[in-house]
């Protein structure tokens, strides 16, 4: 007899070959009950062994061909412009990948019925009174974070039925992409550089492949809404760094500790910030690794 869970669930994954994109594609491609089409801005993807096609958000047409043609259950959206520093300078680049691209791929995913699932920030928030919760209000301090504020509110009146993950200091890089806060430190200290890191920009970071777990059960439970995902430690992340150069035995005395004033970096941070993730806790079942827990899988699968 004919069993709806015999029908393979189209997948369409955007960013692909991003830190998160790629940790996607290894999950999504293991489902036998998923068809999965990754894509990305690159000509060929760094994923071995599966769909891809090449296709950048910010053309419109090229984006409608793409769900048109796959006609996707859901749309995950690891695609954007993530460099918050450059964002203050190239403002019509980030505006272009991470709102035009949102819009453009909701335009077609309204024709057609699929469910959006797009990847937002901690970065929407002041950092005045964190950590925050789903309904918190948001005051974005930089750029990239008006453009990711601006990317939820063209879902919030797309018509599309969508989810919206929040997270935070994404860690966990793939081999093939650039390099994540982690995997930075531990090859700064390996080659016995000095590195500064700020005391007081405070968070909760997030092991990308528990933002897969956190996707994976939007889509399983079929939820809407806004879910905050991120680590279950709060710290800054001169403790994180603490962490990582004691769990890899590195040498902490090159950790130099300072304040975020101190970096002059183009773009303003949040400082007290973090996710609370109660509400993904109770509706999805998530449960995120502790960071030794994340760092112990990266050890193995990255041979770091
Ligand atoms: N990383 C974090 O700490 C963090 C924290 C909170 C939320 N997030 C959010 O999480 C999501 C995934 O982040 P990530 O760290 O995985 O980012 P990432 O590694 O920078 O991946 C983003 C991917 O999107 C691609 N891309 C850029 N412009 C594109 C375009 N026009 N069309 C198609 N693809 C394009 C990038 O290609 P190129 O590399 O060639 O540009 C890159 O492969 C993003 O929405 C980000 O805002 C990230």
């Amino acid at each position: 007899m004919f069993s709806r869970n015999l029908i393979k669930k189209r997948i369409l994954v955007t960013g692909a070959n991003g830190m998160l994109g790629q940790s996607l594609c290894r999950f999504y491609s293991k489902q036998k009950n998923v068809r999965l089409l990754a894509c990305s801005i690159d000509n060929e993807s760094v994923f071995n062994g599966i769909d891809y096609s090449k296709c950048d958000l910010t053309k419109r047409e090229a984006v409608k061909k793409i769900v048109l043609d796959f006609y996707p259950d859901y749309i995950v959206n690891a695609a954007a412009y993530t460099n918050v520093d450059k964002s203050e300078i190239e403002r019509e680049e980030a505006w272009k990948v991470n709102v035009k691209g949102v819009e453009y791929l909701s335009e077609t995913a309204r024709i057609i019925d699929s469910r959006i699932i797009h990847i937002s920030t901690d970065y929407i928030f002041d950092g005045k009174t964190g950590p925050y919760s789903e309904d918190d209000k948001p005051s974005p301090l930089g750029y990239y974070a008006r453009t990711k504020l601006a990317s939820e509110n063209v879902l919030k009146i797309s018509g599309v039925l969508y989810s919206i993950l929040r997270s935070n200091v994404l860690y966990g890089s793939q081999s093939n992409c650039k390099i994540d806060f982690v995997m930075w430190l531990v090859n700064s200290l390996r080659e016995e550089k000095e590195v500064r890191i700020v005391t007081d920009q405070i968070n909760n970071p997030t092991f990308v492949e528990d933002l897969v777990q956190g996707i994976s059960k939007v889509i399983e439970y079929n939820k809407t809404g806004v879910y905050n995902i991120g680590g279950r430690e709060f710290l800054s992340r001169y403790e994180f760094s603490q962490i990582i150069a004691d769990f890899f035995r590195l040498d902490k005395s090159l950790i130099k500790p300072v304040s975020t004033g101190e970096l002059n970096q183009q773009a303003r941070r949040p400082l007290k910030s973090g996710l609370i993730t109660l509400k993904a806790e109770t509706e999805l079942g998530y449960k995120p690794l502790s960071i030794k827990e994340s760092l112990a899988v990266m050890k193995k699968e990255l041979l770091l």
